[in-house]
């Protein structure tokens, strides 16, 4: 029997949402195509995640390529880190992830398994491809990133970007320099990120291209308070925390100002961006009561991170699917880039008050260091003026040369120095969407089934705001004058950039079938009585029900409807 994964990817299939990619040439797994229908509906939601991130947050949108040199992706630890691990079965020489294999052996949190407990543990396991049993299988690392070669001949290893993040990480000093050193400060890039998956079997969860939307947040490291952190406090979301999923109780549903006072949070970055994720998504269509939020668990938390939640959105078939991830990441991602590429990665924060301070100042002695280093001299005696000398001397780089300069040939004067601020390293919070993801929950949450009439209505209950096609406009028989009428009301609602589609074919009861079943909010239907009043019925896809407006409404009332200013019902008073 189909489940609601079978029934939503054969009607996005066949109405145009998502297929397999190059079908014709036999598709490879983990690679999909947006079709008509499908690459409108991810456009809408991409510019909703903008709205929040870009216009709401004000955090400017970046744009930075998709190959990537090998020295980034050494810095971000994902040359030596970013594997799975994957064995190969003996039998059918077909390959698996071997958690996922060790997870179906009713093994919970396998990915934290080394190499040989994977190995035993899925000895006695039968391969999902053949069915023998696997036997003694080694279990080995293979590297999510595809590699590539930048330039004729192989002088310069590059990879596809793994995540969007690291193109922000390295662009740090540019966006501090544009958003005037001023911390908080964030910037955010939606775009395609790649990982060779091993053996991609779950439709649009599991891609091997995806479209990521990460936001990158840098904030002073003292100072973890949200400016408008009121516009969420009073927001309540289910949590489970490490506490609930230590003792296997439920989710609880707690405010943020709760979870922050509590503890539960780390701090109100974490809180006010797992607030935001929750309104986000449940406007796009993903139902409240199939969305919790998860904490990672002190394992399997990255060393370096402070707190990590999860959104996860929970589908029939593949039970709760990571959706969206946010992190307070801390210092990590700048001090790697720091390290590798030179560039310092600090931002000048300012004291609330200036402090005075005790420093020891070196004056070299130039009569003496003049004639000894003779040329070089003036930079060194610069230099000695920025460094703290040791018991015997102070040992300076000039040039790349590395001098030790002896204490009788410079004096230390103790001074007071005002001092009115710090060079910090900001600290990363992280909210990382995954777009393919977020455009399969709402699919699933929004397919629904009903018997009208005697008939099944198969309906796509998809919020106005996502729905490709906006509104359709049907004549209700194609004569005497009505197309024309309706062919009109289309191109006025396409003057006002509102998505119309013109449909009179067929009869009047299949063109509304059509139409709900991809998720199209609206339609208007031209009558005789239009002729005679100007006026035109306006049904909901929801609710079928019907209202009589002016045709000359018609724009701002759609408008307005699709905007959710107006509610259907309100119509009808
Ligand atoms: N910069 C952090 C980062 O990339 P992640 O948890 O690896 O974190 C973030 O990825 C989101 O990207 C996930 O929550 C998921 O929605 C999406 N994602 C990751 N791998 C994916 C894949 N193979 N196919 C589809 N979406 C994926």
């Amino acid at each position: 029997m189909s489940d609601t994964y079978d029934k939503v990817i054969e009607l996005a299939k066949r109405r145009g949402f998502v297929w397999p990619s190059a079908e014709v040439y036999g598709a490879v797994a983990g690679f999909i195509d947006y079709g008509p229908l499908g690459a409108m509906m991810k456009r809408r939601v991409e510019e909703i995640w903008r709205h929040y991130y870009v216009i709401r947050e004000g955090y400017y949108e970046i744009e930075c390529p998709t190959v990537g040199t090998e020295s980034i992706y050494i810095a971000s630890g994902h040359v030596k880190g970013f594997a799975d691990k994957m064995c190969e079965c003996p039998h059918c020489h077909e390959y698996f992830r071997a958690d996922h294999l060790a997870e179906a052996c009713g093994i919970a949190s396998a990915s934290h398994l080394t190499r040989e407990e994977l190995a035993a543990a899925i000895e006695e396991a039968a391969c999902p491809g053949c069915g023998e049993v696997f036997g003694k299988t080694e279990v080995f690392d293979f590297n999510l990133m595809f590699q590539t070669t930048i330039g004729p001949g192989s002088q310069r290893k590059g990879y596809l970007r793994p995540e969007t993040a690291q193109g922000i990480f390295t662009d740090f000093s540019r966006l501090s320099r544009f958003y005037r050193m001023k911390l908080p400060f964030g910037a955010v890039q939606i775009g395609k990120s790649y990982r060779n998956e091993i053996s991609p079997r779950q439709g649009m969860i599991r891609l091997r291209e995806f479209t990521q939307a990460e936001a990158e947040i840098f904030v002073n490291p003292e100072s973890k308070r949200h400016p408008n952190f009121g516009r969420y406090a009073d927001y309540a979301v289910d949590l489970w925390g490490i506490e609930q999923q230590q003792q296997n109780t439920d989710p609880v549903s707690k405010t943020m100002r709760e979870a922050v006072d509590e503890g539960i949070i780390a701090n109100e970055y974490i809180a006010y961006y797992l607030a935001l994720t929750h309104d986000l998504l449940t406007s796009i269509g993903i139902d409240r009561n199939r969305l919790r939020f998860r904490q990672h668990l002190p394992d399997e938390r990255a060393h370096y991170a402070i707190d990590c939640w999860d959104a996860e959105v929970r589908s029939e078939r593949f039970g709760w699917v990571e959706t969206v991830g946010i992190a307070d990441r801390t210092d990590y991602d700048l001090r790697a880039h720091s390290g590798e590429s030179g560039d310092t990665m600090t931002v000048f924060v300012p004291f609330d008050e200036a402090r005075t301070e005790k420093r020891k100042r070196i004056v070299a002695d130039m009569g003496v260091l003049g004639p000894k280093y003779r040329g070089k001299a003036k930079k060194i005696a610069d230099a000695l003026a920025e460094t703290s000398p040791g018991p015997d001397g102070a040992e300076v780089t000039v040039d790349g040369e590395t001098f030790f300069i002896p204490g009788d040939l410079y004096t230390v004067h103790e001074e007071e120095v005002e001092v009115r601020g710090a060079e910090v390293m900001p600290h990363v919070i992280e909210p990382s969407y995954g777009i393919d993801r977020m455009i399969y929950g709402v699919l699933e949450h929004s397919y629904d089934e009903e018997i009208v009439e005697g008939e099944e209505r198969r309906v796509l209950r998809l919020p106005a705001c996502i729905a490709p096609v906006q509104v359709a406009v049907f004549p209700l028989v194609n004569k005497d004058g009505l197309e024309e009428i309706a062919r009109t009301i289309t191109s006025d609602l396409q003057d006002a950039r509102i998505l119309a589609d013109y449909d009179d074919n067929g009869a009047i009861g299949r063109r509304y079938r059509r139409q709900d079943e991809v998720g199209t909010p609206f339609a208007v239907t031209v009558d005789y009585e239009t002729k005679e009043t100007g006026t035109v019925t306006l049904r909901d896809r929801d609710s079928m029900e019907q209202v009589r407006i002016p045709a000359g409404d018609l724009v701002a009332t759609i408008g307005s409807l699709i905007r959710c200013r107006t509610a259907f019902a309100d119509l009808k008073q």
